[in-house]
């Protein structure tokens, strides 16, 4: 039997060479014995990076909440499906058992059923990390809608701009928030995005925070009593497997966010096996993923990935800050936590802190501690590996993409040997490739490059909502035949990867993926700015910082200069969210641009990031005195 559970290195290997070898035969054997099906696929794999056009399992249907959910009764109903810990730690913690799952999730079905919400429909999701978020996802997929999750910390604008993007007519959304010690105003922000968003006919409410919100008659309604009369079952709606699962928007290095579309079964199953072997999981641990669903991380790994296979995936609503920088700490112990999943910027965040806060706590039911979301640095690896996992729990740094789906490049602890800083190797049929500036392939070991895909995975997105040919031109037309990740890559002497960082103007503060023009053309907004440009620069615990380079207008050149940092920050808050906030807003009469009228970001960057010594090739420059003085006046 089965490849499913990957146990020691020369299996990996054997397995690995299997998947690449025959990946049709591979993925079928996959499917086939530990997933539920409507209907058998007619064919494994199609495709085609030049259309490009990707199905896998084409023919086949199913309902993956079925597969998440219902086939789980018979053995696992009084298991627990969900943990949820709240912000407060004073409020006790919920265990949702897979029954209590299901039947909430056939609730919000029938509930989204009785607003007409059909297959196909989208449905915005803009909750906080409670339960009604993933029984939002699941209800959606449920009925064969297609949910479009908006990360609960992204402004009205940035709401607005994807509800309309992909046209849902309901979204679903809290009064408020809880983080730390605060209470933010959700339901605030949706009746202002919706000014903008006439396409919305319902708004259903969860009730969190009991603030006192304005309910719009007609549009606004509590979600709870609704809940309460729904019929608690609810018939999956039978999909195929290529029917879209869900949206989820991404930053690009130009132009307005990417709506990525991810399919059902192949996302499924890719998300399923990814989760069983990168965590190890066994049947009775518990399985902490820190991320909120509103990227991807939350999606395949709190969600889809631990519940196609039973687990019990624990969902915070807090930060790691409140009560204490113990908090993390006090949440593993409590729950004793098997395998825990964070990322690199709440890694150095807290190793900052007194190392008391770690060592009050238990945490000798940890097995796997695992990275994701940007480079993991060398000192945060070892504070990691030294204090939470006591040299005892292998860290998997998880090279993945929202554009992926899944995890791609990770160590499998307990059976590859890891190295700081690296992600190791490839996961079970993924055929990464490093391209050089000729768009040729660099082979061999000891290389750097641009780090490509070969082929296609399971749980490749299929195309950006609305716009293929966006999706084309990014992602396969660098480079002939291959998947282009925006990434650079080294390949070690034993043939490991190590990420270097984006090769595109995507910077990632703090773990979340930015792209400079949403965030630039919100200061251009202000009334006193004429243009600017955004770079990233070194930060000891987002990874990255923005820097932002501002030429005003004439009207602006009399205003109070940190008066004006204030406001641009406001204003990116507002349009984009406070993540994009500047940490440094440096005045400036030009910036250096191209003779083709490109800002040359490369130049910005090293200035930004006080690494002056040599700027390259300043040659192709329109105005090269401008450096100098930008240089002169840094911060
Ligand atoms: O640059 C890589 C970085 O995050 C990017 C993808 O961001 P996003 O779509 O938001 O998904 C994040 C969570 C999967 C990548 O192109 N990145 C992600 N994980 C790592 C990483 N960089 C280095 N090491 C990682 N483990």
């Amino acid at each position: 039997m089965s490849n499913y559970h990957i146990k020691h290195l020369e299996e990996y290997y054997q397995v690995y060479r299997k998947s690449v070898r025959n990946p049709e035969a591979f993925w079928e054997e996959i499917a086939e014995e530990h997933f539920v099906w409507r209907k058998r696929w007619d064919t494994v794999l199609s495709w085609d990076f030049k259309k490009p056009e990707i199905k896998w399992f084409e023919g086949a249907k199913l309902n993956i909440t079925e597969n998440c959910l219902d086939r789980h009764l018979p053995t696992r109903g009084e298991k627990t499906a969900i943990i949820f810990e709240p912000n407060n730690p004073e409020e006790e913690a919920l265990h949702i058992t897979y029954r209590q799952l299901h039947e909430r999730v056939c609730r919000m079905a029938n509930v989204l059923l009785d607003h007409g919400v059909k297959k196909g429909d989208r449905v915005c999701i803009y909750l906080p990390m409670i339960p009604e978020l993933s029984v939002a996802l699941l209800a959606c997929a449920r009925i064969g809608a297609i949910h479009s999750v908006v990360f609960a910390g992204f402004s009205s604008h940035a709401l607005s701009t994807r509800i309309n993007d992909s046209d849902c007519k309901i979204v679903l959304t809290s009064d408020g928030s809880f983080r730390g010690n605060k209470a933010i105003d959700l339901k605030g922000i949706v009746d202002k995005a919706l000014e903008a968003c006439p396409g919305v006919a319902n708004v259903l409410v969860v009730n969190r925070t009991g603030s006192d919100i304005h309910m719009e008659p007609t549009r606004d309604k509590w979600l709870q009593p609704l809940l309460d009369e729904a019929y608690a079952d609810c018939v999956a709606e039978i999909m195929d497997a290529e029917d879209p699962l869900f949206i989820l928007y991404t930053s690009g290095s130009t132009g307005t966010p990417k709506g990525m579309v991810h399919t059902t079964a192949g996302y499924m199953v890719y998300t399923a096996y990814t989760f069983k072997n990168v965590f190890q999981y066994t049947e009775n641990d518990v399985y902490w993923c820190t991320a909120d669903i509103g990227w991807i991380t939350g999606h395949s790994y709190i969600v889809y990935g631990p519940l196609a296979n039973g687990a019990t995936t624990l969902m915070f609503e807090g930060v790691p800050s409140y009560p204490d920088f113990g908090r993390f700490w006090e949440v593993v112990e409590k729950h004793k936590v098997n395998q825990f999943y964070t990322a690199p910027t709440a890694i150095r965040a807290l190793a900052k802190e007194n190392l008391e806060y770690v060592e009050k706590y238990d945490l000798s039911s940890l097995k796997v501690l695992g990275s994701v979301g940007e480079p993991i640095n060398e000192e945060a690896w070892h504070w990691y590996n030294n204090n939470v996992g006591k040299k005892n729990s292998p860290i998997v740094d998880t090279w993945w993409q929202t554009e992926t789906g899944g995890i791609m490049i990770t160590p499998i602890p307990y059976v590859t040997p890891t190295t700081p800083t690296y992600a190791t190797l490839p996961f079970i049929g993924i055929q990464p490739a490093l391209m050089d500036e000729n768009a040729k392939e660099v082979k061999g070991n000891q290389v750097e490059g641009r780090l490509c895909v070969k082929f296609p995975w399971p749980s490749i997105a299929r195309t950006i909502w609305g716009n293929h040919d966006r999706y084309r031109d990014t992602y396969f037309s660098a480079y002939e035949n291959m998947y282009f990740t925006g990434d650079g890559a080294l390949r070690d002497a034993v043939g490991y990867y190590r990420i270097t960082g984006r090769v595109d103007d995507v910077i990632i503060v703090s773990g979340h993926n930015l792209g400079t023009a949403p965030i630039e053309d919100a200061i251009n907004e202000h009334p006193a700015v004429a243009e600017s440009a955004i770079v990233g620069f070194p930060h000891d615990v987002k990874g990255n910082a923005l820097y932002g380079y501002v030429i005003l207008k004439e009207t602006g050149e009399s205003r109070d200069r940190d008066n004006l940092r204030k406001e641009i920050n406001q204003q990116i808050t507002e349009h984009v969210g406070p993540i994009a906030k500047l940490d440094k807003i440096q005045f400036v009469n030009g910036l250096p641009k191209t003779r083709s009228g490109k800002i040359m970001r490369r130049i910005l960057r090293k200035i930004a990031s006080n690494d002056t010594s040599n700027l390259g090739d300043t040659s192709t420059l329109l105005n090269p005195e401008i450096v100098q003085e930008i240089m002169d006046n840094s911060l």
